[in-house]
């Protein structure tokens, strides 16, 4: 069932979204050659609990893995999602990192997630963050009321088609509310007209992931990399669907 919010529910989605966003920010702050992820990851913890709000993927159970152990998904270079932090992993000139960041408060959750780039990187990893940044801009317009999943997912696939990129194999994105994953399914790929129609008071998590040389991704435990080892990036915003538009709800004037 796709769960519809209510005014006071909007609310509390816009408070954990907000977050989301701050923590997100103040993050990319910190991103230079020599920090750790495991830095960054507590630098998370911190801003998240001055908010009074929990961490929503610390602890979090998927199919038969093992509870995630971290706050934050800290993804680099040809790591796709749910890359692990460690204080042994520094940031190098060059690098590029997807942070993804799920959070909880009052009941809802919020998430989203930004590939950031550190000092100076290849044209061709640039490339990448701007095509999956864009990807998402153009699919966020597709939010409106009477549009269909089908309607994003289509427009996610051509932006990285046309850009001579890839759709990371086996990821989505999803509804988002009273559970971090809820439904519709999101995929990065699909046909316009296709699936749920967009109602007024919807909430979706939307996050294309795009690589470089291959679509295939291989899993190690909770780890998705990209199978040919090229770079990978990861732009994710949660969306409110209105009639008068979509409201991103991850996002911050300064961000
Ligand atoms: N951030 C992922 C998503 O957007 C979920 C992360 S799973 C976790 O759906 F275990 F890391 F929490
Ligand atoms: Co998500």
């Amino acid at each position: 069932m796709i769960s519809i919010k209510n005014k006071v529910e909007i609310e509390l989605m816009r408070e954990s979204n907000r977050i989301v966003a701050e923590v997100i920010y103040q993050l990319g702050q910190l991103m230079k050659p020599g920090v750790s992820t495991l830095d960054l990851n507590n630098k998370a913890e911190e801003i998240i609990a001055e908010n009074s709000a929990e961490a929503a993927f610390k602890g979090y159970q998927m199919d038969d893995l093992s509870p995630y152990p971290f706050s934050i998904c800290a993804s680099i270079n040809y790591e796709v999602v749910h890359g692990y932090s460690s204080k042994n992993k520094i940031l190098q000139n060059g690098d590029i990192i997807g942070i993804d960041i799920g959070v909880k408060k009052n009941g809802f959750y919020g998430d989203g997630a930004r590939t950031f780039a550190i000092g100076h990187i290849s044209e061709e990893n640039m490339k990448l963050l701007e095509v999956t940044e864009l990807a998402l801009k153009i699919a966020i317009e597709k939010c409106k009321v009477g549009n269909r999943i089908g309607d994003i997912s289509s427009v996610i696939e051509k932006t990285a088609k046309e850009n001579g990129f890839y759709v990371a194999d086996g990821l989505t994105g999803h509804g988002i509310g009273r559970e971090l994953h809820e439904e519709p399914c999101v995929p990065n790929f699909g046909k316009a007209g296709s699936g749920p129609r967009l109602v007024e008071g919807m909430t979706i998590a939307i996050e294309p992931m795009f690589n470089i040389g291959t679509s295939k991704t291989v899993e190690k435990g909770w780890v998705f990399c990209t199978a040919d080892r090229s770079s990978s990036a990861h732009f994710e915003h949660t969306v409110l669907v209105r009639k008068e538009g979509p409201e991103i709800l991850t996002f911050l004037e300064r961000n």
